[in-house]
């Protein structure tokens, strides 16, 4: 291990995961399918397929079991406890707590997983960062109303989230309402951030869009946001909230202004669009000539901007996977990416699933986030999706310590620069059902589950080496990497 100097004392080290993508149990002690249980497993080259009813005789889905966190959380946990980590980044399922969506009186069965995993972490001093709304919701939602799309999914989630945190206002002090709420700003997010299926979409991949629709339904996941602040606020002042985006990081492929500038539209409408809102408390001025240049309209309230102006965000986090190069040239190369793509950089290497990997873009997204917001910043996201080798209970992923290593190291750079970055909660703590390809293959975690892409395996959990160098980290506060 290098040495290098240490971060702050307070410092927040952690890991995170997703309801949907770790717990499984989708129709257990009260659980109704939500939509990231419709949706079939995929791989690189085959879009994940949405089916709204669900046939299992027919397709594997895999969140039905994913890696079943749910029979599992308290050696999860204790794992987690034994690496050393400081905080836990977690989701609650919606349809757990509210199968439907829209019930008055929440599941107990429900509520009663959640209580005992927020009993687990209080054991081993882990403190709990709860992401209110990521990738689900119940599926009842999506079929009856089009999810996001209906103003009067507002009043369902808020009382989701009141309700939660009601019930675990002593137990819990960070939450996020929203998982990169700036999803929706892409037609990708209509699915599995907006719960939107509009006519013709038949895989997660090629969806058509109605962008009128898609800006009306962030416009409520917004509102939906500044309410939930407002109402915690009153159930407990201690309780802060975090804005949560997706952050693609741009560069101008070359300096031809025209590509700067299509870079800078690219950058606020992507990334600075939906921190402002949550954070600033209002609409940024370059989305009013968007909005014209596009012909997008659609029917906001007149207490809403007061409510956006009400319910800020206490803190900035963002998910920090690759960096992409925009341009006007049409030919350029291009790469994937989670929620974007864009033009090949010639200077960076990309993983398998074709994610350029840019540690020095990481500090310079904190300066830049630092700057537009001077709040508190976390990065709640950032890993690397790999094909882990498994021999004898052992994964020696030193791609995946080099990976986190470089960021690491950027991350304290960003610290020296001045940016006041509270914590980390790299993706993902233990491997998990990738997202966007439904597969295992892809695997992000610091502990290995024995599944595989159709869901056999022993289910059993082995310590990566990746999982020995990070304990090592957290020991000694980022001084040894
Ligand atoms: C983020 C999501 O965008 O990317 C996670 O919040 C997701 O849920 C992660 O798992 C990595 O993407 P993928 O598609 O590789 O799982």
């Amino acid at each position: 291990m290098e040495h290098s100097q240490s971060f702050p004392q307070n410092f927040l080290w952690g890991a995170a995961t997703a309801a949907n993508q770790v717990e499984g149990a989708w129709n257990l002690d009260g659980k109704g399918a939500n939509l990231a249980d419709a949706m079939v497993a995929g791989s690189h080259d085959i879009p994940r397929k949405i089916t709204l009813t669900i046939d299992e005789d027919k397709y594997y889905y895999p969140s039905h079991k994913a890696i079943d966190h749910y029979h599992h959380y308290k050696e999860d946990i204790q794992l987690l406890a034994e690496m050393g980590v400081k905080v836990y980044r977690l989701s609650i399922s919606w349809a757990r707590i509210f199968p439907n969506g829209n019930e008055s009186e929440p599941n107990e069965k429900g509520l009663q997983f959640y209580a005992n995993i927020f009993k687990e972490l209080k054991r081993y001093n882990i403190e709990p960062l709860v992401t209110i709304y990521h990738n689900e919701m119940p599926l009842n939602l999506v079929t009856e109303i089009n999810g996001w799309a209906d103003r009067k999914c507002i009043d369902y989630y808020v009382h989701f989230a009141t309700t939660i945190m009601e019930r675990f206002k002593d137990d819990v002090k960070y939450w996020i309402p929203f998982n990169e709420i700036n999803d929706l700003t892409t037609g990708v997010g209509n699915w599995n951030h907006g719960g939107i299926l509009n006519e013709g979409t038949e895989t997660f991949q090629h969806q058509v869009d109605e962008p009128n629709k898609r800006f009306a339904a962030l416009h409520h996941q917004f509102v939906a946001s500044a309410k939930t602040v407002i109402a915690g606020k009153k159930i407990n002042p201690n309780f802060k909230f975090g804005t949560m985006i997706c952050h693609i990081t741009v560069y101008p492929l070359t300096c031809h202004p025209d590509d700067v500038l299509l870079t800078q539209q690219e950058d606020q409408l992507r990334n600075c669009f939906s921190g402002d809102v949550q954070v600033k408390g209002y609409y940024p001025y370059f989305m009013k000539s968007y909005f014209k240049k596009n012909h997008i309209s659609f029917i906001t309230e007149e207490d809403d901007f007061e409510l956006l102006k009400e319910g800020t965000c206490d803190f900035y986090t963002f998910s920090y996977y690759m960096t992409n190069c925009i341009t006007n040239d049409k030919n350029a190369v291009q790469v994937s990416g989670n929620i974007m793509g864009g033009a090949k950089n010639p200077y960076l290497q990309a993983t398998e699933w074709n994610w350029q990997i840019d540690p020095v873009g990481l500090r310079y997204t904190l300066n830049h986030v630092y700057d537009r917001y001077q709040v508190p910043i976390m990065i709640t996201e950032n890993g690397i999706g790999a094909r882990d080798i498994f021999e004898d209970g052992e994964i020696h992923d030193d791609y995946r310590i080099e990976y986190y290593k470089e960021h690491i190291q950027q991350m304290k750079l960003a610290i020296e620069d001045g940016v006041d970055l509270i914590g980390y909660t790299p993706w993902t703590a233990i491997d998990v059902v990738s997202c966007s390809t439904g597969e295992m293959a892809k695997r992000y975690g610091f502990i290995y589950v024995d599944v595989d892409d159709q869901g056999n395996g022993t289910f059993k959990r082995y310590k990566k080496d990746s999982y020995y160098w990070y304990q090592e980290v957290i020991q000694t506060n980022g001084a040894n990497l």
